[in-house]
């Protein structure tokens, strides 16, 4: 129950249209096949939007392999980079695939992803096809870093306020349905994008797609990683690790732009999806958490999500967006008379070292051993960057208010 005393309400409406709850499957392999969205749709997800629809006269072939990890010391995949294309399906498969799904799952929200060579003609028969075949709205991709771009499309066309707001508005000239344009963030500035999408007519924006990387090198081989027959490219970057950058754009978004935002970007868990709603995301979506947990996450992030609302004191998903953007501020602007110094906890301390040794190296040399070997904090010294805090695998260390 939320605090006005009826059920906690989950949906949340973005571009107008109202998602059962705010779980949306991105464009990516969890959205392949038409079979797969139905099945992801029967656990519980909110939506989906289906990998990337081109002409069929756009012919694509994919690497293998074309995925690689960056893992943490404990085996974890904490990021993720992939050099896969958009679909190969004929689009007709597709067509009567989206209107299958719509007719069995008519509350669910379907999205047509799409991408075309830079002409009017390519962009304006996929919408209307997609549209035809009952998609609830259009996601541009002008967003892809790798392949794509190499033939001028892609990112190559999202990192260009003239070819975003030509493109989308395009796509509105024919469109009835919500047009959705789906950002890189491999710009300088995402601003200028935004507004040029806005000023081509969209409804609404989603970002981001994935950060150009190259995730590293075989020092046996010396081949870049993934090695595709001896050689690699550049990928695109998603999972943990790239969080932080979509949670920037997002917010710069919601600061900046009139547009609703549809927020992407390292989310695998409900927590997670509430940061993004807190800056400004109407509703999230998913790709790298569900390729490496599969679609039964859904579970954990609708019962966190309304566990969270209630011990908040909030009634529906909705009351969460933008909610903390008012706490961004310029740098300039945050507090410098409030000063932090670092505590030692004595008893969680195993005396490791480790915090004396980044202190010294790349700190205030404030921390140091005492004669009896516990931690001693010189306080004079501490300058309250918190770098201790950050190593401390024992939270040994905590930032205190100054005393002095
Ligand atoms: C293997 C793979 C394939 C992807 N294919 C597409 C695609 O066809 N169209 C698209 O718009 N985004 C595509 N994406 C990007 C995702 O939709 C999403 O924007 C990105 O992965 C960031 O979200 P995440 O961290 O939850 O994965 C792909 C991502 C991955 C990992």
């Amino acid at each position: 129950m939320g605090s006005n005393g009826t059920a906690i309400d989950l949906s949340t409406k973005y571009c107008g249209i109202k998602y059962p709850n705010p779980f949306v499957l991105a464009s990516a392999p969890p959205t392949a096949y038409g079979s797969m969205i139905k099945r992801a749709f029967s656990l519980g997800w909110g939506g989906a939007v289906v990998k990337t629809l081109k002409p069929d006269d756009m012919e694509i072939v994919d690497v293998t392999p074309r995925f690689t990890t960056l893992k943490s010391n404990s085996g974890e995949n904490i990021g993720f980079e992939n050099m896969e294309l958009v679909t190969k399906r004929p689009l007709s498969v597709w067509l009567k695939e989206i209107g299958e799904i719509k007719e069995e799952y008519p509350e669910r929200v379907l999205i047509a992803s799409m991408m075309a060579d830079v002409r009017r003609e390519s962009w304006q028969r996929l919408a209307k096809a997609a549209e035809e075949a009952g998609a609830d709205a259009l996601e541009l991709n002008l967003s892809c870093p790798h392949g794509m771009p190499e033939k001028g499309i892609g990112a190559a066309v999202g990192q260009k306020p003239e070819l975003t707001r030509m493109i989308t508005s395009w796509v509105k000239d024919v469109a009835r349905i919500p047009v959705i344009v789906k950002l890189t963030p491999n710009v300088t500035d995402i601003e200028p994008i935004a507004e040029a999408a806005l000023e081509g007519g969209a409804d609404g924006v989603a970002a981001i797609n994935t950060v150009e990387s190259m995730m590293g090198v075989d020092l046996d081989t010396l081949v870049p990683l993934p090695s595709v027959g001896g050689f690699s490219g550049y990928g695109g970057y998603s999972g943990s690790a790239v969080k932080p950058i979509g949670l920037r754009v997002v917010s710069q978004l919601a600061k900046t732009s009139l547009l609703p935002i549809s927020g992407i970007g390292g989310i695998s868990s409900w927590e997670h999806a509430v940061e993004y709603m807190l800056l400004g995301a109407s509703n999230v979506q998913i790709c790298t958490a569900v390729m490496l947990k599969g679609y039964g996450i859904i579970n954990d992030l609708l019962k966190g999500l309304e566990n969270y609302l209630v011990r908040k004191g909030f009634n529906s998903t909705q009351e969460l967006i933008g909610l903390s953007l008012p706490r961004i501020i310029a740098h300039s602007d945050l507090d410098r008379s409030n000063l932090l110094k670092a505590e030692v906890k004595q008893e969680w301390c195993i005396n490791c070292g480790l915090c004396v040794t980044v202190c010294q190296d790349a700190g205030y040399g404030a921390i140091a051993f005492s004669s009896n070997k516990t931690l001693v904090i010189d306080q004079e010294k501490c300058d309250g960057c918190s770098l201790c805090t950050h190593v401390c695998r024992r939270k040994a260390l905590v930032m205190v208010p100054n005393e002095c």
